[in-house]
């Protein structure tokens, strides 16, 4: 039996976690008859049938996956129904040096200490499993090696401050599968995103090179605080980039489901799993998450799906940038005079529509939208504080209005404590009823 341990990532499929919703044959399968137990009474409509058929990998077809960043057991099973049912492939199960082991050369993997859970089922290509990881740069060459050797898998691990040209596949890291550039999802500097980082990589790793998706980033804590630039919508720019790089991309990682101590996460914040002094994820974000469907699905397919049901996304920072807290005993984060004081929107028309974007009392009409996804923003003074209230209209008809009102979200001219995370909120058409909101 062979054992050891590295900073190691699980890559779990969720097209197989979710078959046991549907399929009985998969209660008799003793990797998923925990799993069944807990899913079969759930009414969760979605069919991922056909996407589990392929779950595994012809390196260099043209299929694409999409994996979740996932950080911690907690909950994990919600999470994983609310993941799968937007086409995310898999979950990057972060569990960090001490909570896993590699058994008999197999990857029987321990999930979660509580076998009640049970297994879950492992992400493989071409039959190897995908194993990644954040760093590891200190196993060395060789014990990566010993790795692959022993368990056959498929390597794809981020590893930072290494020299990248070793991962040229005549070097001695080149015999990596995969690797992943973690912080090519932001922006590493007052800029926004673009793919130069990703080229870097690529010329390195040519069709070995994965990468990342997300939303936002700021960490507030004595050992890091910084502030990472999402302005410009990072978001919708970042999966764009994707799609139209995908033809040299077979893997993208979104991340993260729920790191709220970086800012980054794409769940829901209820519960309960943020680290000591985490005072800033205070705002839902999923409908960031809501968003990526979109783009996931071009991504995979190639296409743009029909935007059939009108929607405004929109996003902002609770307070000015420049202003000074009242009561934080540390310093504004590293990146705080980067960004701009805007409420960000991206608009999903169906047809033609016009909007209006209102913050306080600053407000601005856009009209004549057309079909697609319309980047729109509000630049906030001093006269906007106060709540967020965004409308659609088509033909003079009303079809979007919402408003955070006096209890709701607030954009403030004073703040306790920093906070540079972002509220997200959305409102679609067919949701609206007119006359209440
Ligand atoms: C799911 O999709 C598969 C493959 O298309 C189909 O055979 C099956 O009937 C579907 N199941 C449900 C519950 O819709
Ligand atoms: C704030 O912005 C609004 C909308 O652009 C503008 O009409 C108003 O004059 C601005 N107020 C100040 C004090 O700059």
């Amino acid at each position: 039996m062979h054992s050891f341990f590295l900073p190691a990532i699980l890559v779990l499929v969720l097209p197989l976690l979710s078959l046991a919703i549907h399929e009985d044959s998969f209660k008799h399968s003793h990797h998923h008859s925990a799993l069944s137990k807990h899913l079969h009474h759930r009414d969760d409509t979605f069919n991922t049938t056909e996407r589990a058929k392929d779950a595994d990998l012809q390196k260099r077809d043209d299929t694409k996956y999409v994996f979740m960043h996932h950080y911690t057991y907690d909950s994990w099973m919600t999470d994983f129904i609310q993941i799968a049912a937007k086409g995310v492939d898999a979950v990057a199960l972060n569990v960090g040096r001490d909570d896993w082991q590699l058994k008999d050369g197999g990857l029987d993997y321990y999930a979660n200490r509580d076998s009640e859970r049970g297994k879950p089922s492992y992400f493989r290509i071409d039959g190897r499993p995908m194993i990644s990881s954040y760093s590891g740069f200190d196993l060395g060459a060789t014990g990566w090696q010993s790795i692959r050797d022993q368990t056959g898998g498929y390597l794809m691990p981020f590893i930072y401050g290494m020299d990248y040209q070793r991962l040229r596949s005549n070097s001695d890291f080149g015999f990596f599968d995969s690797w992943y550039c973690w912080g090519c999802a932001w922006p590493q500097g007052n800029y926004y995103k673009n793919i130069e980082d990703d080229k870097y990589y690529m010329d390195i790793l040519g069709d070995r090179y994965a990468t990342t998706v997300s939303a936002w980033f700021y960490t507030h804590y004595t050992y890091k605080n910084f502030y990472l630039l999402g302005d410009g919508w990072l978001l919708n720019n970042r999966w764009e980039e994707l799609i139209a790089m995908r033809d040299q991309l077979t893997f993208a990682e979104i991340v993260t489901w729920n790191d709220y101590g970086e800012s980054d996460y794409f769940g829901p914040t209820d519960n309960g799993e943020q680290p000591d002094g985490t005072t800033w994820a205070v705002f839902d974000h999923t409908p960031f998450f809501e968003m990526c469907d979109y783009y996931i699905t071009a991504f995979k397919t190639g296409t743009y799906p029909l935007i059939t049901d009108d929607t405004i996304y929109f996003w902002m920072r609770p307070h000015p940038a420049g202003i000074d807290a009242n009561n934080d005993p540390l310093p504004k984060p590293t990146g705080w005079d980067w960004t701009s004081d805007t409420l960000w929107s991206a608009v999903f028309c169906s047809s033609t529509c016009s909007v209006t974007l209102q913050v306080g009392s600053v407000w601005k009409n856009f009209e004549d939208l057309p079909y697609g996804v319309n980047k729109i923003r509000l630049e906030l003074n001093e006269t906007a504080y106060g709540p967020v209230t965004v409308s659609m209209r088509k033909d003079g008809q009303e079809m979007i209005y919402y408003t955070t009102g006096d209890d709701g979200f607030q954009y403030r001219p004073t703040t306790e404590q920093y906070n540079y995370n972002a509220w997200v909120g959305f409102a679609r058409a067919s949701d609206y009823s007119p006359g209440w909101y």
